[in-house]
């Protein structure tokens, strides 16, 4: 891992509760270059990691900006950028800026639907597609005009006519009418959704009709609910797990993950929102049937892969890692 320091050089308060961050080098020099819809994972308080999409023009190696949302009932991230982090302060991020999201660019044309703090990395999709001369629209869905971050910037980006802002009041069935938006596909279209998992939900049933591999979406925070999620891990029982490079070979417990114990047997993994949407905990997976409870790998890449912050064996199963 090649670690970044990076100096804070502006904080704008884009809305009530999203602040704007923008990031230098702190040695004066050039940052990595990067792609549409890229992510940045800042290492917080000393003991958390984070990932945030920047949204500034792709490729920009003077300067990355990145927006936050204020979670109250988050788990401390995003209130220590808030109410900690001043111009001036450095920040670390563990590796360059990694992209999970990243556009099609042979599409023949692009529809962006984006929800509150999910706009970030739409807005650096915009600055690419306009540099590209490519069709496209955004619908850009808040509350109203005073919570939608980046206003400004996002006509500029994409023009009055290639926008269309859906302010709902807090009543979604005020908001966006997906069944309208998505209704048909123009040939070579492709969609990209990131938002809140309700949202995004939506609008993936709403293009269910959608050619395969046209719809493409970052989670911003899991779609499933505390229930959902109790109901999955009752009954969890313990399993067997082996590290294909270490030669470690250790027991998940019924009440641990994979994660808990790579990191109790010192294995370090890259790690975010340990929730199982972020796509951070990527490891390979070798053999063995796995129990993805992941929303960010698809089913072709769940033979070869497992998100261990979540996932388990099947039962009865040992799974053999890549690590
Ligand atoms: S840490 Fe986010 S998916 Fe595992």
């Amino acid at each position: 891992m090649s670690q970044i320091k990076l100096k804070v050089a502006d904080i704008q308060q884009l809305t009530e509760n999203i602040k704007s961050f923008e990031l230098v080098s702190a040695d004066s020099g050039h940052l990595p270059s990067w792609e549409a819809g890229s992510h940045i994972d800042i290492e917080i308080d000393g003991h958390m990691r984070r990932s945030y999409s920047l949204s500034n023009r792709p490729g920009d190696t003077e300067r990355w900006v990145t927006a936050i949302l204020r979670e109250e009932n988050g788990t401390g991230g995003s209130k220590f950028m808030h109410d900690n982090v001043a111009i001036g302060d450095e920040l670390t991020i563990a590796e360059p800026p990694t992209n999970h999201f990243p556009l099609d660019e042979k599409a023949d044309s692009h529809v962006l639907i984006g929800g509150g703090i999910g706009i970030t990395p739409l807005l650096s999709m915009g600055y690419r597609l306009k540099d590209m001369g490519a069709e496209c629209h955004l619908h850009y869905c808040t509350k109203s005009k005073e919570e939608t971050a980046f206003y400004d910037e996002i006509v500029d980006v994409f023009g009055s006519a290639g926008v269309t802002f859906h302010h709902d009041g807090g009543d979604p069935s005020r908001g966006i009418k997906l069944d309208d938006v998505l209704g048909a596909q123009e040939d070579g279209q492709h969609l990209y959704l990131c938002g809140p998992g309700g949202l995004i939900n939506a609008a993936r049933e709403a293009a269910s009709h959608w050619r395969d591999g046209t719809v493409h979406f970052e989670l911003f925070a899991s779609a499933k609910s505390e229930d959902e999620k109790a109901e999955t891990t009752s009954g969890d029982q313990p399993f067997e797990v082996e590290l294909k490079e270490s030669g470690i070979t250790f027991t998940v417990p019924a009440d641990k993950s994979i994660i808990e114990l790579l990191w109790a047997n010192e294995v370090d993994v890259m790690y975010a929102c340990e929730d199982g949407w972020c796509g951070n905990c990527k490891v390979g997976l070798i053999s063995g049937k796995a129990d993805h409870r992941d929303e960010f790998l698809d089913e072709a890449d769940r033979e070869n892969f497992i998100q261990v912050c979540v996932s388990r064996a099947m039962p009865g199963e040992k799974l053999v890692l890549d690590i």
